[in-house]
């Protein structure tokens, strides 16, 4: 008897094209396009290794079929600008047998998201992104217009890059990420895959009303595409795929507050927020607050222009792990010893959290925040919860 067949599938709306997905798994179920990844049905054993690495929750979907043999073919998902609607099944479908299913797919997702990760909605007021409108079979081309130095610690390399798009259409959402083709080919023979990087300037752009943004970038010893961007010159031409990203956007709306917290160069996003607010509200009170964790002063991106933000709009809070003579702060550290501040927003319906950098810092921000949910008599995962649906928890870390 035909049994209904739960299918695991990748929405392409949400999903950024890291293909960290695809490396991940360990039969070969994922691959991917100029425009879209997809799921092949006959070879995903619902293993679910893909889910916890997946950066967006966009790999976190599904959709019930008639049959193993009615699933989507791989055809079907490469033609897809959305995912589509849940089709109804027949009566008479196997119950006990879907509902063993839903259970055990639930039981490992649950599993896979005991991190601060899991399905991600965007703010209900944020703009509408535009997305993938550049793939790589059809990238955009950009102009370095300014590549800058960012740190002081010459083992600690991190660049502001402004890139001009001139006469083709790059609307970009704070939040969102570009893909960046670099040149050349992998050890295979094929052309390098795009890597994802967050964009740090706002909307209207790095330099207003200019058709420009800006990535900031970290050189990682043997990165392919790190060191090309990093030692790119002035006037050089880029290939850009994107935009990407639909959940990690900032609420519309002057008078939600935003509590970030990031790392290195996650701070991409957390910057472009920033600049958004004070290019539309000024030094009005953006209800702001970030927590932010570098090394030292020196290595962490933007701290002369983070120090000229006024407090009304930003307050910001530094945690360094390698200051000589100093003991290492983690941003987990601090959120602890700024309780209170972190209480008061945490229970704030109008807050919205946003986490991005290196994925290690989500177990210790987890233990944080469940310790101040405790004491403010709340639990943790089901406030996590709740600001989740509501498009008010985001986190992209890697
Ligand atoms: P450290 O490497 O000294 O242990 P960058 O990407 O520029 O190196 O910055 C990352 C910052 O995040 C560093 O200060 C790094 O500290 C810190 N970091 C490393 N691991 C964690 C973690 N698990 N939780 C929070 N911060 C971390």
């Amino acid at each position: 008897m035909n049994k209904p067949f739960k299918q695991h599938l990748i929405d392409p709306e949400i999903c950024i094209r890291c293909y960290t997905c695809e490396m991940t798994c360990p039969e070969n179920a994922i691959e991917h396009d100029d425009t879209n990844v997809v799921v092949n049905a006959e070879t995903c054993n619902l293993c679910m290794a893909c889910i916890p690495v997946c950066p967006t929750g966009s790999i976190d979907e599904w959709r019930v079929v008639e049959s193993r043999d009615a699933a989507y073919s791989l055809e079907d998902q490469y033609s897809w600008d959305e995912l589509p609607e849940q089709a109804e099944i027949a009566a008479g479908s196997d119950t006990d047998h879907m509902e063993a299913m839903d259970e055990a797919v639930a039981a490992l997702l649950a599993d896979a998201h005991k991190g601060a990760g899991g399905k991600a909605k965007a703010p209900a007021t944020a703009a509408k992104p535009s997305i993938n409108l550049y793939t790589a079979g059809k990238p955009a081309v950009a102009k370095v217009v300014g590549n800058y130095a960012l740190t002081r610690d010459p083992e600690h390399d991190v660049r502001h890059i402004i890139l001009d798009f001139g006469g083709q259409p790059m609307p970009v959402l704070e939040g969102q990420s570009i893909g960046i083709i670099p040149p050349g080919t992998d050890a295979a023979g094929k052309p390098h895959l795009p890597r994802l990087y967050s964009v740090s300037s706002p909307r209207d752009g790095e330099r207003p009303n200019y058709n420009n943004l800006s990535l900031t970038v970290k050189r990682e010893a043997g990165g392919v595409a790190s060191n090309y961007l990093c030692d790119l010159e002035k006037g050089a031409e880029v290939s850009v795929t994107g935009p990407f990203g639909a959940t990690f956007l900032m609420p519309d709306d002057p008078n939600a507050r935003l509590l970030m917290i990031c790392t290195g160069t996650g701070s991409a996003p957390m910057r472009a927020f920033t600049m958004r607010r004070q290019r539309t509200l000024g030094a009005a009170s953006g209800g702001m607050v970030m927590f932010f964790g570098a090394r030292t002063p020196d290595s962490l991106p933007y701290f002369g222009p983070l120090k000229k933000v006024p407090e009304t709009l930003l307050r910001s809070h530094l945690s360094f792990s390698r200051e000589a003579g100093k003991p290492k702060e983690y941003v987990q550290d601090r959120i602890r010893a700024e309780e209170e501040q972190v209480a008061d927003l945490l229970a704030d319906p109008n807050t919205h959290v946003y986490v991005c950098g290196l994925r290690g810092m989500e177990e210790g921000i987890e233990a944080a925040f469940t310790s101040i949910a405790e004491s403010m008599g709340e639990s943790w995962s089901a406030l996590r919860d709740v600001m989740r649906s509501e498009g008010r928890y985001h986190v992209e870390t890697y």
